[in-house]
């Protein structure tokens, strides 16, 4: 997929072509996050509201918690037969008591939202590790995606306190750590977050008077660096896992100290602990079952297409689309023009000018250096002559000439328009198409996607001609009204006409506005 180049310092993707769905959707939670269109903008607020390094009054963490998360997920991995490793297959073990706590049910909740049938809730979870180290400045994290998930629970293994060094030892090899990679990544892990008392009585008192829950955090920051370390070493850490007073459950001391400090004090260099966190934290989410093949990196793309809709306006058909770009400028301007469905453009107008700019940055992205903004366009597009791709020009008025975008020679391709969603007429609990009616479809249904217990299920539903929407430009509307309430739903949408199927790939309802934009 890509052989990386530099712009500005910034390796970023090349020889991209849109669509590449997974690419597309782990690039874009990474550097633009989701969950703008929400009106309360922090339930499905990917790369932002819920992955903050301090979001509970105790001190509790969104980040440490799919950090932790991801670390259960994998630390059943068997290098022997190569089973486990980030497979979701936590979703099936959250009874077992190794996998205790409430931070896990968090995690999970705000993880939920997001896998689709593209992207499994693994590669999600790997993403999320990515998105907590960022957001708690802790080091870059590189991602791959491709990993599958898991639909039987495997066998039970995550380490816990009371074991002693030697089954700790023995479980990280079975995991694919060395001795020093177990004494490193445990404190890259417990770099943030905590113990809580409702978890851990033995070891975490509940606050103060109360049974309340309770929360001793691994060291004095809420930042993703080296503190815990420096605090271990200078004998003031009141890490749990450290200075319990029954030594049986002290398995922080006790893997700190195997290797007689010396990879302690090698992380007491900031630099060292980065690096070293950001190549095990890797290594952690690309431990994967034998057979399951990850992409490469993803690097950031230079520009990306996205909300590509072409739907039906008032009296025209209207293409809706973004292009992104990973450095914002005032002054640059950008046209989209397309053909027609001939291969010209009869009609004589086929371009139209972007509507407006937004900044859709990630605390990633500007770690990173980028801001990324996206140019929005609704282009009018005449119903008839109808549209057989598009494309883009730049013109960034600082004298450089005018660059075309065009998807690496072959242009954005609109596959069909025969049958269409129709965002603007539908709602959460309404999904409104519209077909073209030169022939009368068949049949026109959809395939809808949602997470089950640990997997993507799908049911498939037909769509009934509009009983209130005339039909216009051309094409008839077929309807829908049944509750597809929240982000994780998304379907396809296909008609059958003359024994022909056409598709509409991955569409969701969520954001749907029932507000006509034209
Ligand atoms: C022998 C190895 C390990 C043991 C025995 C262990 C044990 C624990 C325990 C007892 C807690 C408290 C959980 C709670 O109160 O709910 C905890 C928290 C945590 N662990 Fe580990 N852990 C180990 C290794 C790791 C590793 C390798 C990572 C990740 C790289 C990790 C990441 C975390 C994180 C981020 C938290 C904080 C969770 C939160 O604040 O909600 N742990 N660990
Ligand atoms: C926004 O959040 C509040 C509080 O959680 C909730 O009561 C309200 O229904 C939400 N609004 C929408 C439009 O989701
Ligand atoms: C121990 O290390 C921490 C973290 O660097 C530092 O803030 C603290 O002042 C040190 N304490 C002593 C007693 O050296
Ligand atoms: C220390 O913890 C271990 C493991 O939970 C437990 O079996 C033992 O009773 C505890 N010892 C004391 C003195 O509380
Ligand atoms: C390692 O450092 C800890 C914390 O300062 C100390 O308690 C322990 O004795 C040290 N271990 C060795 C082998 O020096
Ligand atoms: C933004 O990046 C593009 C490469 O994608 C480059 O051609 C353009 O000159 C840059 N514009 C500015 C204003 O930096
Ligand atoms: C561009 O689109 C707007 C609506 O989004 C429309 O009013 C305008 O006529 C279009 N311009 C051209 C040149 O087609
Ligand atoms: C659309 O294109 C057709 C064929 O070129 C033309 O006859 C028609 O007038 C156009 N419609 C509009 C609204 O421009
Ligand atoms: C829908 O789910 C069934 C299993 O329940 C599966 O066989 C089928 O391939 C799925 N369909 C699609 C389009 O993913
Ligand atoms: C379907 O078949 C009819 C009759 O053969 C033909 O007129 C029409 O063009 C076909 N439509 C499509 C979309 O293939």
């Amino acid at each position: 997929m890509k052989t990386a180049l530099v712009l500005a310092g910034i390796a970023v993707a090349n020889a991209y072509q849109w669509p590449s769905p997974l690419i597309d959707q782990v690039e874009g939670l990474l550097y633009e996050g989701r969950g703008e269109g929400d009106p309360n903008n922090s339930l499905i607020d990917f790369a932002g509201k819920l992955a903050q390094c301090q979001s509970g009054s105790l001190g509790e963490s969104g980040a440490a918690e799919w950090i932790r998360f991801a670390y259960h997920d994998m630390a059943t991995h068997n290098i022997e037969d190569g089973t486990g490793g980030l497979d979701n297959s936590l979703l099936l073990e959250l009874d077992r008591a190794e996998n205790v706590g409430v931070g896990m049910k968090h995690a999970l909740a705000d993880l939920s939202h997001f896998p689709n049938k593209y992207l499994s809730f693994s590669d999600v979870t790997a993403v999320g590790v990515a998105i907590a180290s960022a957001q708690c400045q802790g080091p870059i994290v590189p991602i791959r995606a491709g990993r599958r998930d898991a639909i039987v629970a495997g066998p039970p293994g995550v380490p816990e306190p009371q074991q002693t060094l030697a089954e700790h030892t023995e479980s990280f090899r079975l995991q694919g750590f060395t001795p020093e990679e177990m004494i490193a990544l445990t404190a890259c892990g417990h770099s943030v977050g905590g113990v809580r008392s409702n978890d851990f009585p033995a070891m975490v008192p509940p606050a103060p008077g109360t049974t309340a829950d309770n929360f001793i955090l691994f060291d004095t920051t809420t930042a993703l660096d080296n503190t815990v370390v420096l605090q271990y070493l200078n004998s003031t850490t009141k890490n749990a896992l450290v200075v319990d007073k029954n030594v049986t459950l002290i398995s922080d001391f006790r893997i700190f100290n195997s290797d007689g400090n010396v990879t302690m004090n090698q992380l007491a260099d900031p630099e060292t602990f980065d690096q070293t966190c950001s190549r095990l934290f890797a290594q952690m989410i690309n431990t994967v079952p034998a057979g399951v093949t990850l992409t490469d990196v993803i690097e950031p793309i230079l520009t990306k297409v996205d909300g590509v809709q072409l739907s039906i306006g008032y009296d025209t058909l209207l293409l809706s689309a973004s292009l992104r770009f990973l450095n914002s400028s005032d002054q640059r301007t950008v046209k989209i023009l397309w053909n027609d469905k001939a291969g010209g453009c009869a009609s004589g107008s086929c371009f139209n000018w972007s509507q407006n700019q937004r900044d859709v940055t990630t605390t990633l992205a500007s770690r990173l250096g980028l801001s990324v903004n996206k140019y929005d366009f609704v282009a009018p597009i005449n119903a008839t002559t109808s549209i057989s791709k598009f494309w883009f020009e730049i013109n960034e008025n600082d004298g450089s000439p005018v660059t075309v975008l065009d998807n690496e020679g072959s242009g954005y391709v609109i596959t069909q328009d025969r049958v269409l969603y129709v965002p603007h007429s539908s709602t959460a609990t309404s999904t409104v198409v519209a077909v073209r009616n030169d022939v009368a479809p068949s049949r026109v249904f959809m395939d809808v996607y949602t997470r089950g217990r640990s997997a993507i299920v799908n049911q498939t539903v037909d769509l009934a001609p509009s009983t209130d929407i005339e039909s216009r430009v051309g094409y008839a509307f077929y309807s829908l009204t049944q509750s597809f309430t929240g982000v994780e739903f998304t379907f396809d949408l296909h008609s059958i006409v003359n024994g022909t199927t056409y598709t509409e790939d991955m569409r969701d309802t969520y954001f749907a506005t029932n507000s006509p934009d034209f």
